[in-house]
């Protein structure tokens, strides 16, 4: 009897326990679209001869141990999700072999929204690193659907429980912009072109089946230090006091973000029964330049781990994975990766942010 009884009690405390670890497993699926906050490897694998040092350590080291393609020193945040849902990290669609059934990346590392061809127009391509734009991304998954699911009942229910991720994507639009010295008003009269780019995608996407997107905005620009070391000033009203980034694109990244949430609350009204969600990296990001040491941050949040000198040890002569350049031994204390690129630390908060924290305007989880 007593034996009885206490087997009873450690049913319920092992179920307990089962119950309370065991994944929320909300989505089945994810499909990411993007850019190199994103990718898992399609760069790499199409050649990355614009970036060939993705290819090799340090890139990768904290969590991989071996470059994979991934544009910092482990996990991004979309590897943080899919963690998040029990899923495998997802494999990029260029990888030969693979089962997408769990979920496929399209981004690529330097994948602008807008057509290239449209950027070239305008005077902007000597650092465009890839024409694998957004268009280019919604044709992979166009030939990629046909093995996922067969008639559209079948898809709908496969989408329904699918996530998909579209961005971080623009930024780099808006950087060959800057980096071909385009000014202030030129690369701000880009952002209605980026956003419809943005919003296309999406629309696309839903009249595929996807009920469930996750639309992230821009990161903090002004405090990348690749942006600090380009445009340093002698001005000191260009910096914000309170955390040494510049002001003016942090405004350009702010104001980014507003026309897009402009754009996702026109397709809300028009596709009511999609899940069209914000997702706030600058906000999550910005965080750090507030209180980096809150997070772990021991070097603040304005050094790059992995550079070659200078103020922000950014360097663009020698960038990460050139040489003059080194990694630090401790990529956790780093906001920034490369300059450009934050670290997977970094990626690890603001995943969290928007996992369990307040950094998307509708819950993530259905
Ligand atoms: C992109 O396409 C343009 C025009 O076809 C070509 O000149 C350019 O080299 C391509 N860029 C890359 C990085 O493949
Ligand atoms: C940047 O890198 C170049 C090449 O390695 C080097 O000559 C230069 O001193 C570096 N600049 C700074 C500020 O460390």
């Amino acid at each position: 009897m007593k034996l009885t009884l206490l087997s009873f009690f450690f049913i319920i405390i092992i179920s307990f326990f089962h119950f309370s670890h065991t994944t929320p497993q909300n989505f089945t699926s994810i499909f990411s679209f993007g850019d190199s906050l994103a990718d898992t490897g399609n760069f790499l694998l199409s050649g990355a001869l614009t970036f060939p040092s993705i290819s090799q350590l340090p890139y990768g080291m904290t969590y991989f141990h071996h470059p994979t393609g991934r544009c910092s020193d482990g996990r991004l945040v979309v590897d943080f999700i899919a963690e998040s849902q029990g899923l495998p990290l997802l494999q990029p669609y260029l990888a030969p072999n693979q089962n997408f059934r769990q979920g496929a990346n399209f981004a690529v590392a330097g994948a602008t929204a807008m057509n290239p061809a449209a950027l070239i127009e305008m005077g902007i391509s000597r650092y465009i690193w890839t024409n694998f734009s957004l268009t280019t991304q919604l044709q992979w998954f166009d030939k990629l659907k046909p093995s996922l699911c067969k008639t559209t009942q079948e898809c709908s229910e496969y989408f329904k429980k699918s996530l998909f991720l579209v961005g971080e994507i623009g930024g780099n639009d808006y950087n060959y912009a800057f980096f071909s010295g385009k000014s202030a008003a030129e690369v701000t009269s880009l952002v209605p072109r980026v956003v419809s780019a943005i919003a296309e995608t999406i629309e696309g996407l839903i009249e595929r089946g996807a009920v469930n997107l996750v639309v992230p905005g821009n990161l903090p620009v002004g405090c990348s230090t690749a942006y600090l070391t380009l445009f340093a000033t002698a001005e000191k009203e260009e910096y914000d006091g309170r955390n040494g980034c510049l002001k003016k694109l942090n405004a350009f990244a702010r104001y980014h973000n507003e026309f897009l949430r402009m754009a996702m609350g026109e397709l809300r009204r028009k596709h009511p029964n999609a899940r069209i969600i914000y997702a706030d990296y600058y906000g999550a990001a910005m965080r750090f330049a507030h209180a980096p040491r809150h997070f772990g941050f021991g070097m603040g949040a304005l050094q790059t781990c992995c550079g070659g000198g200078g103020p922000y040890n950014f360097n663009v002569t020698a960038r990460c994975g050139h040489p003059g350049s080194h990694a630090c031994n401790d990529p956790s204390s780093y906001v920034s990766w490369d300059g450009i690129h934050l670290t997977e630390a970094a990626y690890h908060h603001i995943a969290a942010g928007l996992l369990k924290g307040s950094f998307t305007d509708l819950p993530l989880m259905t």
